[in-house]
């Protein structure tokens, strides 16, 4: 198929099939798999007939148990942290294992109304018939309700508090009403929400208590440590390579660990050592943002080098990525580039591609 991205139930079914085969344990209501083989979905790991499961979550094995357990309460999941933390990526790959899908999605936006998480109408037949189950136009939330399934919300905290709180009904009395045609929609066992939230987002509608209540947070950290960074870089690029058929070498680890190093820096305002206080950038410098500058970094080298990256590849992404803000990123980047970068053994060659550019 010619799509540039497949869901994650689709790309990885050669998985959720394998794993389904070996799971025997007992099936909450709706659930195509035990909770064990979701954790296994999403750490990775061999299964009986020598099957290698990849893990899409690396980190904490206990907090994706405490996800998946909240799933089968009456409780929905809240999945908070920074941004560029794994919380979409998770919420997808937790669907997909559950429910076989992950599509019933709703993006979170100021702009999102009750109509986004309740239903709206096709205004043509309300006019031509009146207000009839017809003339109704579904969400994916009343899907999910009516199928037993897990339904998403991205962003959760940029819907305004009103709007959130049309959620209150849905997760404590699972039932969404419909006065119009003086009926309800009840949810079917298995249903249950996973929404997602950003700590970094500036001027948002915090939850609202009331709706706090109806949720098990799960905070997805940054990375403990370097290698646990590096790792998850190496292999997001090693995937995302693969589906764009870039015609180059697997990246050089040490530049990943250049990468990382950097970002871990300047986010921490420290130097790897503790000897150098640094300033720290405006932006967030996440994992997912070291993920993209090597991409990058790929994509110059497969079009317009000779096929290996080099520090050149990586200047101008590295810079993209730390100078969000003209001034102020700027001055921390000229800072630590003079500093640090500039003296560290082996660095010339970032260096120097670094000064050309700015
Ligand atoms: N701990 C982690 N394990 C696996 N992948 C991670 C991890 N942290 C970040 N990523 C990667 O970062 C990328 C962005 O994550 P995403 O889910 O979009 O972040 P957000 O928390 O902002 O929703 C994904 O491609 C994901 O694979
Ligand atoms: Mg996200």
């Amino acid at each position: 198929m010619n799509l540039i991205r497949q869901h994650a139930e689709v790309q990885f079914s050669e998985e959720l099939a394998e794993l389904k085969k070996q799971d025997t344990g007992h099936l909450p209501p709706n659930w195509l798999l035990t909770p064990q083989a979701v954790v296994t979905y999403l750490m990775g790991g061999k299964l009986k007939n020598g099957f290698e499961v990849s893990p899409k979550y690396i980190g904490d094995r206990r907090l994706m148990e405490i996800a998946v357990a909240t799933l089968t309460t009456d409780r929905a999941l809240l999945l908070y942290g920074l941004p560029g933390t794994a919380k979409s990526w998770v919420s997808e790959h937790i669907t997909a294992a559950i429910s076989g899908d992950s599509t019933l999605l709703i993006q979170g936006t100021a702009g999102t109304g009750e109509e986004a998480i309740r239903y709206g109408w096709n205004y043509a037949r309300l006019l031509a018939e009146g207000p009839t189950e017809k003339a109704l136009v579904t969400t994916p939330m009343m899907t999910a309700m009516k199928n037993g399934k897990i339904a998403r919300i991205e962003e959760l905290t940029r819907i305004s508090a009103d709007v959130q709180d049309t959620l209150i009904t849905v997760l404590s009395e699972k039932t969404m009403p419909i006065p119009e045609l003086s009926m309800e929609v009840q949810a079917i066992r298995g249903f249950n929400v996973i929404a997602t939230a950003n700590n970094r987002d500036k001027g948002v509608n915090e939850l609202s208590g009331a709706l706090k209540r109806r949720f098990n947070t799960v905070i997805l950290p940054l990375p403990d440590s370097a290698n646990e960074e590096v790792d998850i870089v190496r292999r997001r690029v090693a995937s995302l390579a693969k589906s764009l058929e870039l015609p180059v070498q697997a990246p050089a680890l040490q530049e990943i660990e250049r990468i990382v190093k950097i970002f871990r820096e300047l986010r921490n305002g420290v130097t790897e050592d503790g000897k150098t206080k640094l300033k720290s950038p405006t932006g967030s410098l996440s994992t997912a943002e070291a993920i993209s500058v090597v991409n990058n970094g790929l994509a110059l080298a497969a079009h317009f080098g000779d096929g290996n990256m080099n520090a050149q590849d990586l200047a101008a992404g590295i810079m993209g990525a730390i100078v969000k803000d003209p001034v102020q990123d700027k001055i921390v980047w000229k800072e630590y580039l003079e500093t640090v970068i500039k003296s560290r053994e082996g660095w010339k060659d970032i260096y120097r591609a670094c000064r050309e550019l700015s």
